[in-house]
């Protein structure tokens, strides 16, 4: 791999790889932002009077409406219609429709263990969304931390490599570019790369849905299976063309030095709850190959993904419009948001268009300070940062009021 490899945004932080090993503490439930009703009791503050800013969720939700009453009475069999419109949307043939993210990474380390990996090492991101680390370690995975990819260089045969891209909490985004390199790394041990994108859709030319296109193609010319169809080929190749202006230069070299399928060392979670404002509706997709997706759907059951989920999902994934609009406001308030923290710490601020994140030694005592006040942000795992999702306008005044009153000044100041 290239050392200079670009980095689009970065972390201060710096830290050598460690092995470390399945401990009991890891079983226990890890904390997660969005849990409202305990702080309301905890603070003695009613849920209504709290400004929830502890997830990365956009504040604004696609519009669900009302929903057909077939798709609460009957059975959700395997929506066509979904597939298709996953496959236009993340611009690649192969998509399994999954409840969430959650539930794939749970099942990743008995899938890979079936698929000749259970003797693998894996990397995992020294800070970032710790489930992953629990899913690993609690089906008895050696596991590994990197703090930058370049680390990654030092992967050894067959190694299972997690990157969250953009991370959460960090927000670093490593470019489609660097990614590739590192894929491109990883296949030549013959390893697997599995990318976290849950927060890639505001920032979809650095994914690497349409790589598993290529990849697939450059080994088999012609579709061959159930997740493969040709108006699938077609609609993928009218949307490439559409993009091909903007990916060209981020595009990984074509040529294929090994000859195992290329797209089998890939696997790319994606989720729904996030841009889209939908956690609730518990929606995500796998891109992978087919034999990936064949293991997972088969462990994953008949009607994993509910039926208003993939009403849901049909209509938010095609609606270009909705979109394309979600972008600009998350793009204003999350800019917003940065300017509001920039000048209330004199920390960097890192993040993604649905949170931001600052680093400060002082994060519990700021999270406290704000909680008392009724604003709820994320104390991350290693209490040496706090994040902010993103508010509204509203919510923004009231979260910049806060973070200027003399007890919270104190602390940051400190
Ligand atoms: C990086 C990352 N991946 C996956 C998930 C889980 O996503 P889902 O709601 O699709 O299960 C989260 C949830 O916060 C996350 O932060």
């Amino acid at each position: 791999m290239d050392k200079n490899m670009t980095l689009i945004s970065t972390t201060s932080t710096q830290a050598s790889t460690q092995a470390s090993r399945p401990s009991s503490a890891q079983e226990q439930a890890l904390v997660h932002g969005g849990q409202l009703s305990t702080m309301a009791k905890r603070y003695h503050i009613e849920e209504k009077d709290w400004l929830d800013l502890s997830t990365g969720i956009a504040p604004i939700a696609y519009p669900v409406g009302i929903l057909p009453s077939a798709c609460w009475q009957r059975l959700p069999q395997h929506s066509e219609q979904l597939s298709q419109v996953a496959r236009r949307y993340y611009q690649t043939p192969n998509v399994l429709p999954t409840p969430g993210s959650q539930s794939i990474i749970q099942m990743l380390p008995q899938i890979c263990a079936s698929r000749g990996f259970a003797r693998s090492q894996v990397w995992l991101p020294k800070v970032g969304y710790q489930e992953h680390r629990k899913a690993w370690q609690k089906a008895d995975y050696q596991t590994v931390n990197y703090t930058d990819i370049n680390e990654l260089e030092q992967i050894k045969h067959k190694d299972i490599v997690l990157l969250i891209n953009p991370n959460n909490p960090t927000g670093v985004l490593y470019s489609k570019e660097h990614v590739c390199q590192l894929l491109e790394h990883v296949h030549s041990k013959q390893g697997l790369l599995i990318i976290d994108e849950a927060f890639m859709d505001a920032t979809q030319q650095q994914s690497m849905a349409q790589e598993l296109d290529r990849r697939h193609r450059a080994t088999h010319l012609q579709p061959q299976n159930a997740y493969l169809t040709q108006q699938a080929t077609a609609a993928t190749e009218t949307n490439s063309k559409q993009n091909s202006s903007n990916n060209s230069a981020n595009d990984c070299p074509a040529n294929a030095p090994h000859n195992i399928d290329k797209s089998d060392a890939l696997i790319i979670l994606r989720s729904v709850g996030k841009f889209f404002g939908l956690a609730g509706v518990r929606l995500g997709f796998v891109l992978a190959s087919e034999p990936w997706l064949s293991a997972m759907s088969s462990s994953l059951g008949p009607w994993a993904v509910s039926g208003p989920a993939q009403f849901v999902g049909e209509q938010a994934l095609t609606d270009h419009r909705w979109q394309e609009e979600q972008r600009i406001v998350l793009k204003r308030l999350s800019s917003a948001l940065e300017t509001v923290l920039a000048q209330a710490f004199a920390q960097p601020v890192h993040g993604t268009y649905l949170f931001k994140t600052v680093g400060t030694p002082h994060a519990p005592a700021i999270f406290e300070a704000l909680c008392q006040q009724g604003i709820y942000v994320r104390l991350c795992d290693e209490n040496d940062a706090l994040r902010f999702g993103v508010p509204h306008e509203q919510g923004l005044k009231r979260l910049e009021y806060a973070l200027h009153t003399a007890p919270i000044q104190q602390l940051i100041s400190r």
